[in-house]
């Protein structure tokens, strides 16, 4: 059995999508993969599971428990492939190290989403903490702690659909659209230099949220339950990942977690309280089994 973590997106999507820096956090709900040999292709309905096994050359049996709520913008299918990938590495000896568990994984979401996946999801959920992407690189940061509860609105939304909203928006209105994109690039960066202020930091995102409001990537859900984590106490509070639905995050002091995301959940929306993963992918005991209990989802 092997897990990974899933991820929120602290600064900078969509931008990152037109080479501005973009800053992830792995976060602490996993998902937990147990693979055995068989002789036949795994029984499963996932194009994710089936691309790992054949991607790897092999055949076994795959048992799925999720604590992330799968296409909410937390990066679970990443989770899946890397963790899979990484139990059947071990299962067959096949002898891969992370970096490259990171970049098959990598390759199978860019072949399922058909076309554009960025790296962010599979890199951070294999390696953990805290990581910078821009352009083609990637780079891991001092780990922080952050006291964080998420918002799933949900709401569902497509990725895909909102990367290309936001692009024809840049096209048709380029003077609006690039020094919001700059802007973000610029919350990005300044955050680089607070990560461990969280009155800044928070600051930083709510400036970031209104940027995405501005892209046209909100939705009123998301906006009801940025207000309702401020109103509640939090440092600050943003979208985090495609928007239009999915998720949101608020940074929060320790002592009102429970607190915001009880104002959360009175919106009729899921919280999940959670911080940073620092670990990535990892073996785990299978006798104990996951170490916390979530909500089980089957792929
Ligand atoms: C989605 O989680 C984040 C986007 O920036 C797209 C991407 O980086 O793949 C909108």
């Amino acid at each position: 059995m092997w897990s990974a973590p899933g991820k929120v997106f602290l600064f900078g999507e969509h931008a990152v999508v037109y080479g501005k820096p973009g800053l992830a956090m792995a976060i602490k709900p996993r998902v937990f993969v147990t693979v055995r040999k068989a002789r036949h292709p795994p029984k499963v309905k996932s194009p994710y599971i089936e691309h790992c096994f054949r991607e790897l050359g092999v055949n076994g049996s795959v048992y799925i428990h999720s604590q992330l709520p799968s296409s909410s913008g937390l990066g679970s299918s990443a989770a899946v492939v890397v963790s899979t990938l990484a139990a059947i590495n071990e299962e067959f000896d096949l002898n891969h190290d992370r970096a490259e568990i990171a970049d098959i994984a990598f390759g199978i979401e860019k072949k399922v989403q058909e076309g554009r996946a960025s790296p962010t999801d599979t890199y951070v959920s294999s390696f953990g903490g805290i990581v910078l992407i821009k352009g083609g690189s990637k780079r891991r940061l001092p780990p922080q702690t952050m006291h964080l509860v998420i918002g799933n609105s949900l709401v569902s939304h497509s990725t895909s659909k909102m990367v290309e909203q936001v692009s024809a928006f840049r096209k048709k209105d380029p003077l609006i659209v690039d020094p919001i994109l700059d802007s973000i690039e610029a919350t990005c960066t300044r955050a680089l230099h607070c990560l461990s202020d969280p009155k800044i930091l928070g600051r930083y995102m709510d400036i970031n949220h209104a940027l995405l409001d501005a892209l046209g990537v909100g939705h009123p859900s998301l906006s009801r339950l940025v207000l309702a984590s401020r109103a509640a106490g939090a440092y600050g509070a943003k979208i985090t990942g495609a928007g239009g639905g999915g998720c949101m995050i608020a940074l929060c002091p320790k002592r009102h977690k429970s607190r915001i995301a009880g104002a959360i959940e009175a919106c009729d929306a899921r919280a999940i309280i959670t911080s940073i993963d620092t670990e990535g992918v990892r073996r785990e005991n299978e006798r104990k089994g996951p170490r916390q209990t979530g909500r089980q989802h089957h792929h």
